[in-house]
């Protein structure tokens, strides 16, 4: 039993453009009238559910839009942002114009954009810290390589990640304690590839995250902060991650792509929060 309840995200990464994205919201809204379970509406009016969508950002403004008419909340979240307000800084999107969007929620630090962009902890924390001065809901992700988890060096890698995301005590921590900061942890070997960490695995590693937010930040954010799982969760194998009682949802990629398969997400993400 807590009291974090359980968020469902689906991260689209560079797929569903503003045609599939309204495509996606009405198929969403015609399914769930017929599947959704009738519990979840309270589920999600006292918080124990949420469901997000993370669209590109040329998608975000149709996903707001079509969102609205969904009987049910789905927050709508950029996949990444800029850590100054503004400038000379071509190609990317700062918290500032996505709130002008009407946003509320960011993505830091996923391991695309540090494996293919040049995120590091010091960028990832630097988007979070602003984002989350700036009053946005922040998803920041973490995991572990193959090559880190086969060298037994899974606990050292989640420890540094989650080091370098909190800001010193100083300089205004108190924004990552109000229980706006999601974390994700994605195992970077079970991103796309179907191979997913096994319920104990997970378990595990968002014991990690909770012992380090419980000792090094402050135990009653450690209580309230929502740990996410993501890496291959799938309609089938989401109930048993789900079932772990330090797994608070699922970041999800391919799986969460098409109406279908986001709704049985969602399902199982109401059975779970309805346990909780
Ligand atoms: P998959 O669910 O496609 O493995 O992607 C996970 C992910 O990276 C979500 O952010």
């Amino acid at each position: 039993m807590n009291s974090r309840g359980i968020l469902i995200a689906g991260n689209w990464k560079m797929n569903n453009g503003p045609a599939a994205t309204g495509k996606f919201f009405s198929e969403l809204k015609e399914r769930a009238a017929q599947a959704m379970p009738g519990e979840s509406l309270e589920l999600f009016r006292n918080g124990k559910l949420k469901a997000c969508i993370i669209p590109p950002y040329l998608s975000l403004s149709r996903a707001l839009e079509a969102a609205k008419m969904l009987s049910f909340p789905v927050e709508i979240a950029a996949q990444n942002a800029h850590w100054e307000k503004s400038g000379a800084f071509t190609g990317e999107v700062s918290g500032q114009l996505l709130a002008e969007l009407g946003l509320s929620w960011v993505l830091t630090g996923h391991s695309e954009r540090r494996q293919f962009f040049g995120d590091t902890d010091e960028t990832v924390r630097k988007r979070t810290e602003s984002l989350l001065t700036q009053n946005f809901k922040v998803i920041a992700c973490i995991g572990e390589t193959r090559a880190e988890r086969e060298a037994g060096q899974t606990e050292q890698v989640l420890t540094r990640q989650l080091r370098g995301l909190f800001p010193s005590a100083e300089s205004g921590a108190s924004v990552y304690l109000d229980g706006r900061l999601v974390l994700a942890y994605e195992p970077v070997w079970a991103i796309g590839t179907g191979l997913t960490a096994t319920p104990e695995q997970a378990e595990e590693a968002h014991r990690i995250v909770r012992r380090f937010l419980s000792e090094q930040v402050d135990t009653s954010a450690a209580e309230k902060a929502q740990v996410l799982y993501g890496g291959s969760v799938t309609p089938e194998n989401v109930n048993s991650l789900l079932a772990c009682p330090n797994v608070d949802g699922a970041l999800v990629g391919g799986a969460s792509l098409k109406p279908e398969s986001y709704l049985a997400l969602l399902v199982a993400g109401v059975h779970a929060a309805a346990g909780r």
